[in-house]
């Protein structure tokens, strides 16, 4: 990747940023060498608390009991929406754009404080409680943001389940969390298309006989299946709640969310978000990565099924006070201007989006962007994989007509909020790179032994000490919490992703280092894939892999191994690629599926991946080490098995 190409921020959108690149030096090393009093001073410029904490911070990540803002007493909802009603009901909290673009409505702070407190008192009088975990399996309208925001208002817990997801991904994760009410819609529809939501949740639910009660908002009035004893339509019990609902006091440490996502081996792991640190972290880095101003419209593409939806298209923007956009459908749906659209409609001026989606428009021409007029934008974003130079040079000087710094945020959904982004009006930019480290967030690049690479050079990318916005645990699991992040380097969080940093500071993420596959800025885990694929009685092992792909990111590869005497055909083929998006969802997408008399592994019995992607990659030339395999032998055969399906 070039590294040394610079785009220098245009003078007037520095000059009227609200800190410039001083305020920011002073400000990170402030972060770094003062922690307790930078967090201290966030947390009262962002956040309205009921009671002060009595520390800003303890634990540490040896000990794995980091807390934060402790004894502060808090409420979610509150500081998203009651706060602003003195000063901003009349002003549009959410706007909503449907699949269909004569479809939208917008609602004002006022009107989302109304819904929100009526819909928490049908959650109460179901007999949902303080710390019970609420499921929400609805598609993108605002009745997600009304249940989120309504639970958390009670002390509930949330796990929101992409609703891409199968009945059978939906049911692993409402048993892990053990949740009691689902809440779910009859359809989804994107890109012109129906998503038949209830039968999936009916079929999840013949497995999960704690969940007694189905809460169903009405999108598109479709036939459903309906059961009486469960099931209660979103708008009938709406309409009797009392509007009365006060925001429950939370302790900082109260968990807020649950968010399942994948890890490089077993099932997806519950992301447990605690309330303080979390909107804290959100908050600012919301402001200060978008140089967020009052008045903004901003919008975040991202499903809030995902982390990002989470983070900044509902917690964080709210927390501000800001318009936030959100969108039912998709970038190519009714044609490939969609998203500009969208922009013109409603005077974007933020917009953050995928790689991914920017790939996929690039390759349909700038007509498409062109016959918009995108005035509006005065920054662009992108997130969840890393973006190509030639991608991000289009977003800049087609999309942003060259006058459009873009912010590259790198994060996780276990570190609540963006850990490194440039800063634009604090560093010029350089496609490509990450940038810079946000406040209180100290990286490192590490080698194999734990110990810091010079500038220059790649290694395993570390978080050296605690911040506010990372994830309390994984849910009923603290074990594989320390196992998965703080064992391989001892006393630092392990972010899975490898990096290097060059001489002027910026990191650039070179990806997983693990066995996570980004596909479309999807994570998917090898070890899922591999239990579905397993899972089928003509399988006898599988491995998983994820090989580049111009529009994608990545493509799922997996090598199957037929159990003795089945013979591999085109047709099992097929049925397993099927069976993969039925058993994860539909962005599960196989993209080929290599025969294998057997798989690479080592005497210690673990399968080579690096061997794996050479392979499928036809990278044949140096295929490093193999002298650790068990039997040489299957070098050969895989080689000639990848000639035969090219
Ligand atoms: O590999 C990194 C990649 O996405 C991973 C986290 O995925 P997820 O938890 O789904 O969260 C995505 C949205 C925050 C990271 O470990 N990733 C995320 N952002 C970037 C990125 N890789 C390169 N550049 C980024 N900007």
């Amino acid at each position: 990747m070039e590294k040394n190409k610079i785009y220098n921020v245009p003078a007037s959108f520095v000059s009227n940023a609200f800190i410039d690149e001083k305020k920011y030096q002073a400000l990170y090393k402030h972060s770094i060498d003062n922690s307790d009093e930078f967090w201290a001073e966030q947390a009262k410029e962002f956040i309205t608390w009921f009671s002060p904490w009595k520390s800003v911070q303890s634990g540490s990540f040896d000990k794995l009991d980091m807390r934060w803002f402790l004894e502060g007493k808090l409420n979610a909802c509150y500081n998203c929406v009651d706060r602003h009603l003195e000063k901003r009901k009349n002003q549009i909290a959410i706007i909503w754009q449907g699949d269909n673009p004569d479809e939208s409505l917008t609602l004002t702070y006022a009107a989302l404080h109304e819904k929100i407190c009526r819909f928490a008192n049908v959650l109460k009088n179901l007999g949902v409680k303080k710390g019970d975990r609420v499921c929400i399996y609805l598609p993108m309208i605002p009745e997600i943001a009304i249940a989120m925001l309504a639970v958390a208002r009670i002390g509930a817990i949330h796990s929101v389940v992409f609703s891409a997801f199968s009945s059978d991904s939906l049911k692993a994760r409402i048993l892990d969390a053990d949740c009691k009410l689902l809440i779910t819609a009859d359809h989804g529809v994107r890109g012109g298309k129906n998503n038949p939501l209830k039968d999936h949740a009916d079929k999840a639910l013949e497995k999960c006989p704690n969940v007694k009660h189905v809460i169903v908002v009405k999108r598109t009035g479709a036939p459903i299946t309906w059961n009486k004893e469960r099931d209660v339509w979103y708008h009938e019990a709406l309409q009797n709640a009392n509007m009365e609902c006060p925001a429950e006091k939370l302790d900082s440490d109260d968990p807020l969310f649950i968010l399942y996502t994948s890890g490089s081996t077993g099932s997806p792991k519950g992301i447990l978000h605690t309330t303080g640190g979390y909107l804290v972290y959100a908050a600012i880095t919301h402001k200060y990565v978008f140089n967020y101003s009052e008045g903004d419209i901003y919008w975040c593409t991202a499903d809030i099924g995902w982390i990002t939806g989470h983070s900044y298209l509902i917690y964080g923007p709210l927390l501000n006070g800001a318009t936030t956009l959100m969108f039912e459908g998709v970038p190519q749906y009714p044609n490939f201007s969609r998203f500009w659209e969208i922009i013109d409609k409603y005077n974007v001026n933020i917009f953050y989006t995928a790689p991914t989606a920017i790939r996929a428009l690039h390759k349909e021409g700038d007509q498409w962007v062109k016959q918009t007029s995108r005035k509006s934008l005065k920054l662009l974003g992108t997130v969840g994989e890393p973006i190509n130079p030639d991608a991000w040079e289009w977003y800049h000087r087609v999309v942003g007509d060259d006058r459009c710094p873009i912010v590259d945020t790198w994060w996780q959904t276990e570190t609540g909020g963006i850990l490194i982004s440039p800063l634009p009006y604090a560093t010029p930019l350089k496609p490509g790179s990450v940038g810079w480290p946000f406040f209180g967030i100290s990286p490192e690049v590490v080698d194999e032994q734990g110990q810091a690479v010079e500038d220059g050079k790649t290694g395993k990318l570390i978080i050296k000490k605690p911040w506010p916005g990372l994830m309390k645990t994984i849910y009923g699991d603290q074990e594989r919490f320390k196992e998965t992040y703080f064992k391989e380097v001892p006393g630092c969080y392990l972010t899975g992703d490898g990096a290097d940093r060059d001489t002027d500071g910026y990191f650039w993420i070179t990806g997983r280092n693990d066995d996570i596959i980004k596909v479309s800025g999807h994570r998917i885990g090898s070890g899922e894939l591999e239990a579905v694929l397993n899972s089928h009685p003509a399988v006898a092992e599988s491995a998983a892999i994820g090989i580049p792909d111009d529009i994608r990111g990545n493509i799922i590869y997996a090598f199957v191994t037929t159990k003795s005497g089945i013979q591999p055909t085109e047709l099992l083929k097929k049925e397993l690629i099927q069976k993969v998006r039925d058993e994860i969802g539909p962005h599960a997408i196989v993209g080929n599926i290599q025969w294998a008399k057997d798989l690479p592994k080592t005497r210690s019995g673990k399968i080579m991946r690096r061997l794996l992607r050479k392979i499928a990659s036809d990278e044949l030339t140096d295929l490093g080490d193999t002298s650790t395999l068990a039997d040489p032998g299957v070098v050969g055969d895989l080689i000639s098995e990848r000639k035969k399906i090219k």
